[in-house]
């Protein structure tokens, strides 16, 4: 019996006919000539988030992203006008990039025919539209480099039933055998376009339990998912209507991926992270990942949200340690199909998505 209500099809996967169901091919994240096509159909066709418009902050002031995908360093500026510009970092000289920007975010295009930002974004985002994202600027960054393809991060993240067993650890009291015998189900998936979400329940921020938290997260009412208590912002009550699409009284957290490699995650106690994915390799990437929070008001603040940040960082190293014996069990090419199950959604999308971009560019060539 589903945990949560399921389309009238059966599954999340049905529901979404191509798809398919069948076994899932991964030669794509294991062969270098295949990286090569998605570098010019995907990474030099599509809009990419660089960062955000508070790295720019006034006139004359810029940044820079190296972006090995596309053979180039990316510089954003804040021209004379106020308005934010893009151009190649060099050596060729400042030479313009496409540059568009969607809630503070910036993106950027080397392909002058791309369709225009809010188009290729699409439904998604514009229901996330009107979050205070322009309110947490207290910025905590972690960046590593991984041996493994991009798209298997992505994966690691892309759903949640993994928590309960992969991060048991992190779990206090036998909560984490309990969630594991349930069986864990999200709330809801949602597809558009190439991108796509996941929406689950919280379960602990705040906790309902108090012995089920570690004493420190108890005196500091922040852990796990970040401080328990919502700052007194608007924009989160109510909340835009893209975010806790099922409507369920224990939401705790959404799950976005804007592709290619820009995931955001926004958590129910008002804070959001973002995962970027830069490929050096077929089978290298760097990982970023960027929390965001309303600045500290007190010191007891700001050591609710170093907690959640050094908790984040126990997190993401438990999922990326898989990665790289991950990327050797695909190279040995012993198995060279994959189930995935109705949780796994996203990573079935992701694949299917990046492979139709890497068949259409073919094909025009
Ligand atoms: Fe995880």
């Amino acid at each position: 019996m589903p945990h949560f209500p399921k389309p009238a099809e059966g599954s999340w996967t049905e529901h979404y006919p191509e798809l398919g169901t069948g076994p899932m091919s991964y030669e794509d994240s294991i062969s270098p000539e295949h990286y090569e096509l998605e570098r010019k159909a995907i990474f030099e066709r599509t809009w990419l988030n660089v960062g955000r418009v508070e790295q720019a902050p006034t006139v004359g002031s810029q940044f820079t992203k190296e972006i090995a995908a596309v053979g180039t360093s990316v510089k954003v500026l804040r021209d004379a006008d106020g308005g934010i510009r893009a151009f190649h970092g060099s050596p060729s000289g400042p030479v313009p990039i496409r540059c568009e920007i969607w809630e503070g975010f910036v993106f950027v295009n080397f392909d002058d025919a791309a369709e225009p930002l809010g188009e290729y974004l699409g439904g998604l985002a514009a229901g996330l539209e009107g979050y205070p994202f322009d309110r947490m600027t207290e910025v905590y960054r972690y960046r590593a480099e991984v041996g493994s393809n991009w798209k298997l991060y992505m994966d690691a993240f892309a759903e949640f039933y993994h928590a309960p067993v992969l991060h048991a650890k992190q779990y206090v009291g036998d909560e984490s055998r309990k969630l594991s015998s349930y069986g864990f189900e999200a709330l809801h998936y949602q597809l558009d376009g190439p991108h796509g979400m996941v929406s689950s329940w919280g379960g602990m921020a705040p906790p309902k339990d108090l012995s089920m938290v570690k004493p420190i997260e108890r005196v500091l009412r922040s852990g796990n998912f970040g401080p328990w208590d919502r700052p007194d912002i608007p924009g989160l009550d109510p909340l835009p209507p893209g975010l806790n699409p099922s409507r369920h009284k224990a939401w705790g957290i959404d799950s976005f991926v804007f592709f290619p490699n820009f995931m955001m995650v926004v958590w129910a106690p008002g804070w959001y992270l973002t995962y970027h994915y830069w490929p050096t390799a077929y089978n290298r990437h760097i990982f970023e990942g960027t929390l965001y929070f309303v600045p500290a008001r007190s010191a007891g603040d700001r050591i609710r949200q170093e907690l959640a940040a050094v908790t984040f960082k126990e997190f993401a190293l438990q999922d990326c340690n898989t990665l790289e014996a991950t990327q050797t069990m695909l190279e040995s090419r012993a198995v060279s199909y994959f189930p995935l199950n109705d949780q796994e959604i996203l990573l079935r999308h992701l694949h299917r998505t990046a492979g139709q971009y890497v068949t259409a560019y073919s094909g025009r060539e």
